[in-house]
């Protein structure tokens, strides 16, 4: 019954651009006091905690940051992996709080013929966890670690499980348990919080492998994973590259626009995912003091990549090219120009000479090899000089 009242309301989601209601974007310039933003140091001294600070209240919930201990074990280690191109290590990582331990497990294959500390893609996986097989007997598009490994950067791993499972009645058994005042808190973390809690303590570990170089972290995630890459990197600013892939609501499309899902459906069917305040705002994107764009501009001067898909219009690819568009100006006040034009591109046309890239892939909603190419293209241009 629960799939069917779903499906029903994702059928009555609007997908026609002509509905889009009017709407007027808060000005991502422009402090709560109306004080106009006009140089870096008042962006980041002002207008920038400000919009974190929305954000943590009103919609992804606080982000803890102290902890006891941060320890680490390497399960498993192969030097001559895929044969012998990379070494593989399979990392426990666990950090504790008031006695309370998170275990986080780590897939990272890190090139061979490369000298020095490299840069790698983090990815957060929220699908199946054969998607990242250490034994490299399975294979998937969704984390295609070969093509990563070819290009000449690490790739890592986790699961979202290891720190809230995705699920209504069991996400508190992780991360939560180590901070319970979130549980009650109206402006706590949940599962999407913790998900990007755990992308920047395996950042905490990488800080401390010296294969790694930790200044070049790019972080990636797909759909409600790509939610959580956007916000761990506007939370951590030692992320030095973001992917959000089909993010779409409450990732990096536009709630204003009310296309495809809205936020009254994402609250609904996932009560589990963002901070309670956030369902204040269930058909009342309007009044919500944030909009998409404005996480988006929480990561500048750094580079972000969004993409979409052409056939999930539920994702809402325009909102997503309109919410990089409307941050351009932030990216602006670093000197940094990205070269959007006011429309989205084609289908696959991605933008890479960009410090916004973008593309809106043909097909499903979905991770696959041609997502992570551009990736790796753009990483080439922002990530690699
Ligand atoms: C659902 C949900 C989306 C989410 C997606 C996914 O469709 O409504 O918000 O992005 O699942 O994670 O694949």
């Amino acid at each position: 019954v629960l799939i069917q009242v779903q499906a029903q309301n994702a059928a009555q989601a609007n997908y026609d651009e002509s509905k889009v209601p009017p709407y007027t974007l808060p000005d991502v310039l422009k402090t709560t006091k109306s004080k106009k933003v006009q140089t870096k140091t008042e962006w980041e001294t002002i207008r920038r905690p400000e919009i974190i600070k929305l954000f943590e209240e009103n919609v992804y919930g606080q982000m803890p940051k102290s902890y006891d201990r941060l320890t680490y074990s390497i399960k498993n280690k192969n030097a001559d992996a895929m044969a012998g191109k990379a070494t593989l290590k399979e990392v426990t990582i666990e950090v504790v709080k008031n006695n309370n331990p998170v275990k986080i497990n780590l897939v990272l294959f890190v090139p061979n013929r490369q000298k020095g500390p490299v840069p790698v893609f983090l990815l957060i996986n929220n699908r199946g966890k054969d998607n990242t097989d250490p034994t490299r007997a399975k294979k998937s598009d969704f984390w295609p670690a070969e093509m990563v490994i070819d290009s000449g950067y690490a790739i890592a791993a986790f699961h979202v499980s290891d720190l809230a499972p995705d699920d209504t009645a069991t996400y508190v058994n992780g991360v939560l348990q180590l901070y319970p005042e979130q549980l009650t808190a109206n402006d706590g973390m949940k599962a999407i919080g913790a998900w990007a809690w755990g992308a920047c303590r395996v950042l905490d570990y990488f800080e401390k492998d010296t294969t790694i170089d930790a200044k070049k972290v790019a972080v990636v995630g797909h759909s409600r994973g790509g939610k959580a890459s956007l916000w761990a990197a506007a939370e951590d600013q030692r992320f030095a590259m973001c992917m959000t892939n089909c993010s779409g609501n409450t990732g990096a499309a536009l709630a204003r626009r009310q296309f495809g899902e809205r936020i009254n459906r994402i609250n609904t069917v996932f009560p589990h995912w963002f901070a309670t305040n956030y369902k204040k705002f269930n058909h009342k994107e309007n009044v919500l003091p944030v909009d998409q764009h404005m996480l988006i501009a929480a990561i500048a001067p750094r580079p972000l990549y969004a993409t979409n898909a052409s056939k999930d219009l539920w994702a809402d690819p325009t909102g997503t090219y309109l919410a990089l568009k409307n941050a351009e100006k932030v990216y602006g006040l670093y000197g940094l120009t990205s070269n959007l034009n006011a429309n989205p591109p084609a289908i696959n046309q991605p933008i890479i000479n960009s410090i916004l890239g973008y593309h809106n892939r043909e097909g499903e909603h979905n991770l696959t090899a041609y997502d992570w190419s551009n990736f790796i293209k753009f990483a080439n241009v922002h990530l690699k000089k």
